[in-house]
């Protein structure tokens, strides 16, 4: 399963990149509004910090489709590196999907609820689905059977397409999305943390340091080894 990391904040993606093994950066209108800056220069350097291996995904923020089209072939100039669209489903997006695809342009279907919008546009030619979990969740649907249900459909109907689980609140929606056979999930970093954290490691991690230096006092390794 391939972590992506959903902020557009340039420190919180800096440390991110150095610390997990991040395949990606998503972003959406209301991301990029927080950092309240110059989107040129944000998503610049957005792909400066990931390089240009790592996905990019970045929202559209035009509702016809032949302005998603074009926002979509100039955003990927101007970006560059692997980039995709990312556009909410509806009519108008799913039009404009059919004909990048004929562009080479790769497209993130985002704002999926249902299992029947992830499947249209897979069908349509999205190259990622991005169902929303905690969302479903909070309106006391199950993010995860929608999450599970897209991929089991994704199998039956061999479609290339992948699922990009967004809108993650806890690390239990994080862990069943890949029991689920998720392809990716996109997270925020203080969820990255928690998915790292657990209170019995960082007890083991103090005994060892105590009984190394019941023996040892404060040598290190590099001190032991070094040729008398
Ligand atoms: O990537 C989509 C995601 O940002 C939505 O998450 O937390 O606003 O439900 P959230």
């Amino acid at each position: 399963m391939l972590y992506i990391i959903d902020t557009a904040h340039l420190e919180e993606i800096r440390k991110c990149v150095e610390i997990y093994p991040v395949a990606g950066v998503t972003t959406n209108p209301t991301i990029i509004s927080k950092e309240n800056t110059d989107f040129g220069y944000l998503v610049k350097t957005i792909r400066e910090i990931i390089g240009p291996d790592r996905m990019l995904h970045i929202q559209t923020t035009s509702t016809t489709a032949d302005a998603i089209v074009k926002e979509a072939m100039e955003l990927q100039q101007f970006v560059g590196g692997d980039f995709y669209i990312k556009i909410p489903i509806s009519p108008e997006g799913l039009k404009a999907t059919r004909k990048l695809k004929k562009y080479g342009v790769k497209v993130t279907m985002t704002a999926i609820f249902t299992q029947q919008q992830a499947l249209i546009s897979a069908l349509a030619g999205a190259d990622f689905v991005a169902p929303y979990v905690n969302r479903l969740d909070n309106i006391v649907s199950d993010g995860i059977h929608v999450v599970n249900e897209i991929v089991d459909q994704f199998k039956n109907y061999g479609v290339k397409a992948k699922v990009l689980a967004a809108s993650f609140k806890n690390v239990e929606q994080v862990h069943k999305a890949a029991l689920a056979g998720c392809h990716a999930v996109t997270i925020n970093p203080d969820l990255f943390e928690k998915l790292i954290y657990h209170p019995l490691t960082y007890y083991a991690i103090d005994d060892f340091s105590k009984d190394w230096e019941s023996v040892y006092g404060d040598q290190k390794i590099l001190d032991l080894i070094k040729e008398k």
